[in-house]
């Protein structure tokens, strides 16, 4: 059975998501709030990484201490609005391996369009972290994660800024074994699949295109 979604409700991350809907929040700021935005959420989707120990000497003496495990996780763009995301991530979890998958969504079929893969060769026997601010159809994600799976990958999550009920099910029903994580779960999907009320189309807000 499908698992539901994870909502990260802290005050912080909810007052953010508000100021990257509004409208008039212009490019730079978006991308700052999504990076943000990114960084509280890795701080609950980061929480079953694998630590070991390492030795190390303090000011005051020797001890072990512990660090990520290496090889360290992979974190998963999907492109484009991932991007900014996978930045953020980048920052606070700067041994991370780097995966870049580039789909988009047909504007009038809303089917997923792929049109680019680049992975680290042991990308199957690593922890992923896949982002991406939305969660509409879930047509993307969905196809992100079988281009994953198809590769071997197991052990993945999915972090989201948004999503809507109608993505999450068919997330779930594609891809139960898949962990998300959702800063806010919007009401649905209007005639043209965008998130209601959303916050518009991420791509567009982050590059202003
Ligand atoms: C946006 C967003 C997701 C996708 C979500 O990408 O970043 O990848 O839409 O929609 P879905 O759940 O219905 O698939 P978009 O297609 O706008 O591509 P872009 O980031 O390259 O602009
Ligand atoms: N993609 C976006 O960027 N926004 C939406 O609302 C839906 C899909």
């Amino acid at each position: 059975m499908a698992s539901d979604p994870i909502v990260v409700t802290h005050p912080l991350l909810q007052h953010k998501i508000s100021l990257v809907r509004d409208k008039d929040t212009p490019p730079i700021i978006f991308r700052m709030l999504v990076r943000e935005i990114t960084q509280l959420m890795l701080f609950d989707a980061t929480r079953d990484l694998t630590l070991t120990d390492r030795d190390i000497e303090t000011p005051m003496q020797k001890i072990s201490a512990p660090v990520l495990a290496e090889p360290g996780p992979v974190l998963v763009s999907i492109m484009r609005a991932g991007n900014v995301m996978l930045d953020a991530a980048l920052e606070i979890i700067p041994t991370a391996g780097v995966c870049h998958i580039g789909i988009y969504r047909d504007r009038d079929t809303l089917e997923a369009v792929e049109y680019y893969f680049n992975a680290p060769d042991d990308i199957a026997d690593r922890a992923l972290l896949l982002v991406d601010p939305m969660l509409a159809t879930a047509n993307s994600s969905v196809a992100a994660i079988s281009q994953l799976k198809a590769r071997g990958v197991i052990d993945m999550r999915l972090v989201c800024i948004l999503a809507a009920p109608e993505g999450l099910r068919a997330l779930a029903d594609a891809h139960p074994d898949v962990p998300v994580y959702v800063g806010a779960l919007d009401t649905h999907l209007n005639e043209k699949g965008y998130i209601v009320p959303g916050l518009g189309d991420a791509g567009d807000r982050s590059y202003a295109t």
